[in-house]
């Protein structure tokens, strides 16, 4: 099998006539396309050549954002004192565009800072200049809401201010002053992280807790907003492998017990781009055959269920909402995004 092949298939496959990426095709609780997960895969497509798929799917995010231009304007007019996330904008929306009637929580702003962040790197400039009054209008959302304690990247612990949300939205500030060409006070939040997001000269994960967390590694990879060989990230990374880290598989934080907490297909291809960048080839070697011993049939799994961390959740959760989702097209995407890196494609 062609794994790389195989997981373009997989993505293309399940992304909608009007741009959006569906996060899991056949699991209960997945039937949307979230932004976050959405502008890695449409990164990772266009960087493995496949422009027209993230093309599809910016424009679509675009027209979300158009659509979402009067709740906007309304946030940004009211006093910061009277938001909370439950004002935030969506974190996924139906493959069509309109919004979800689940009871998931919602209100996380990382995505929209992904968003931009892919834009920036990845969109022809025609659909940058099309676009340029919502990206200024998204950038400032994001100044805005970014000290508003929201829902994490794995939509959990409401009331915190976290590390990799905060990566998100300042990746995509970066991206926006690159194409405004004004500033948008990226340095700013991160100046917050060094102050406020640091313990034993490594990142934490949240201002509520001091644990590490495997999305730690996207202030390095993908979005660079750390150098790989800085003794912030090193010694983060450090910790990750520590705590996190075990056979070829990472988990997203030590207690966590979604589905027992397996370990995470697209953290584990993050570790090992980061090794691929710091010249640790041979452990980068050793995720990529731990990665592709889990594909089959269906594709790559959100999730291994191998050392867990409580395992009497698992049975839990698979009662609740049925098997481990696979395929997870985010996993497949990073996946993606570890074979370039390890061709040496920029
Ligand atoms: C994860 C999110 C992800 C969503 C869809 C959730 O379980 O916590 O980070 O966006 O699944 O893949």
């Amino acid at each position: 099998m062609d794994f790389s092949e195989y997981s373009i298939q997989i993505i293309h496959t399940n992304q909608s006539p009007q741009g959006a990426y569906i996060a899991s095709p056949n699991f209960s609780q997945y039937g949307y396309c979230w932004f976050r997960d959405g502008s890695f895969i449409a990164a990772a497509m266009a960087r493995a050549g496949n422009m027209e798929s993230a093309e599809k799917f910016f424009r679509w995010g675009f027209q979300i954002i158009a659509g979402q231009k009067s709740r906007i304007e309304k946030l940004l007019a009211t006093s910061n004192d009277f938001i909370t996330h439950n004002d935030l904008l969506p974190t996924r929306y139906n493959l069509d565009g309109t919004l979800t009637s689940d009871d998931w929580p919602n209100g996380q702003s990382d995505g929209y800072g992904t968003f931009l962040w892919a834009v920036e790197k990845y969109a022809p400039q025609d659909l940058i200049d099309e676009n340029r009054g919502l990206i200024e209008l998204l950038s400032k959302y994001l100044i805005k809401v970014w000290r508003i304690p929201c829902y994490d990247v794995w939509e959990e612990n409401p009331g915190g201010i976290h590390t990799s949300t905060l990566f998100s939205i300042a990746a995509g500030l970066r991206a926006a002053e690159k194409i405004l060409h004004r500033e948008t006070g990226w340095i700013e939040i991160m100046s917050f992280i060094e102050k406020e997001l640091m313990e034993c000269n490594r990142l934490k994960k949240s201002t509520l807790s001091s644990d590490v967390d495997a999305s730690l590694i996207w202030g390095a990879v993908p979005f660079e907003l750390f150098p790989i060989d800085n003794p912030v990230m090193v010694n983060t990374v450090k910790s990750i492998e520590n705590r996190l880290y075990v056979n070829g598989g990472v988990k997203r934080y030590s207690t966590d017990t979604y589905f027992g907490g397996g370990s995470w297909i697209l953290l584990s291809a993050t570790l090992a781009q980061y090794y691929v960048r710091s010249g640790e080839l041979e452990k980068a070697k050793i995720i990529k055959k731990w990665i592709e011993s889990h594909f089959n049939d269906k594709g790559l799994p959100e999730q291994v269920p191998e050392y867990l961390i409580d395992s009497a959740k698992y049975p839990e959760w698979v009662e609740l909402w049925g098997e481990i989702a696979r395929p997870l097209l985010w996993s497949h995407a990073n996946y993606l995004e570890l074979l370039l890196d390890l061709e040496g494609k920029v």
